[in-house]
């Protein structure tokens, strides 16, 4: 998108790679920094969001179609009520997860990736920078053992095994892979080490 000004950073990862607290420092910082920053997520709160996590608490209920519809209309409107309005407001958009959770987690129910890139190439607007937070799948399962089982459907763990691998070899360049089995606060130190090597004007002070 041209006309794009503010800062697109992304953050994906399996469920429990410590992606949302990577998110969360960040966004911290760049307040306390006095920066101007929104952070979203997806799936969103917005209709399709929800619609998305009522179909999650049934296994089964959706084809893998029908799941990548839904992401993606609520991707759609993610674009134009949020993310596009505060691009374009010189704002920093920090987003949880975007369309390469939906390379990976629909990838591997079996949708081809092209096919899954071709569904948004008319509306995606690219990020500058998505860190992919990895850990091996045992390690993101222990640490959202406790978590409320609604997401079942998304966490099984050959399933989970795919998502991990399509994450980690998409090409896209500006895909950062993260080592996400260390400490909260290296991993937000080379985030941020990152940021200011590549974004310096919009994030030094
Ligand atoms: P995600 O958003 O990727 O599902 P969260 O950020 O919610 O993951 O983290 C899941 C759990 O793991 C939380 O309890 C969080 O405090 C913990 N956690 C996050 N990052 C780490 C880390 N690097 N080391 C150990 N525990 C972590
Ligand atoms: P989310 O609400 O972010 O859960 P969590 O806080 O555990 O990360 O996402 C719910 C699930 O939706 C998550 O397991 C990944 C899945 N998902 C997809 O399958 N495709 C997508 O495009 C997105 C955005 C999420």
């Amino acid at each position: 998108m041209q006309e794009k000004t503010g800062l697109f950073i992304v953050f994906e990862g399996l469920d429990g790679s410590g992606k949302s607290t990577q998110a969360e420092i960040l966004y911290e910082k760049l307040i306390q920094l006095g920066k101007p920053v929104v952070k979203l997520r997806e799936p969103t709160e917005g209709k399709w969001g929800k619609k998305i996590r009522e179909c999650a608490r049934e296994a089964g209920s959706l084809s893998p179609g029908e799941e990548l519809e839904l992401f993606i209309k609520d991707r759609k409107e993610d674009i134009r009520k949020n993310i596009k309005p505060a691009l374009l407001n010189n704002k920093i958009v920090i987003l949880d997860r975007y369309f390469y959770s939906t390379l990976a987690y629909q990838g591997a129910r079996g949708i081809p990736l092209e096919e899954i890139r071709k569904k948004h190439e008319s509306f995606l607007i690219k990020p500058d920078v998505v860190f992919i937070i990895d850990v091996p799948v045992s390690l993101g399962l222990k640490r959202i053992k406790d978590r409320a089982v609604i997401y079942r459907l998304f966490e099984e763990e050959d399933y989970l095994k795919k998502v991990r691998k399509i994450f980690l070899s998409l090409p896209d360049p500006e895909c950062q892979i993260i080592d996400g089995r260390r400490a909260i606060p290296d991993i937000a130190r080379e985030i941020w080490q990152y940021l200011e090597g590549n974004f310096p004007e919009q994030i030094r002070v």
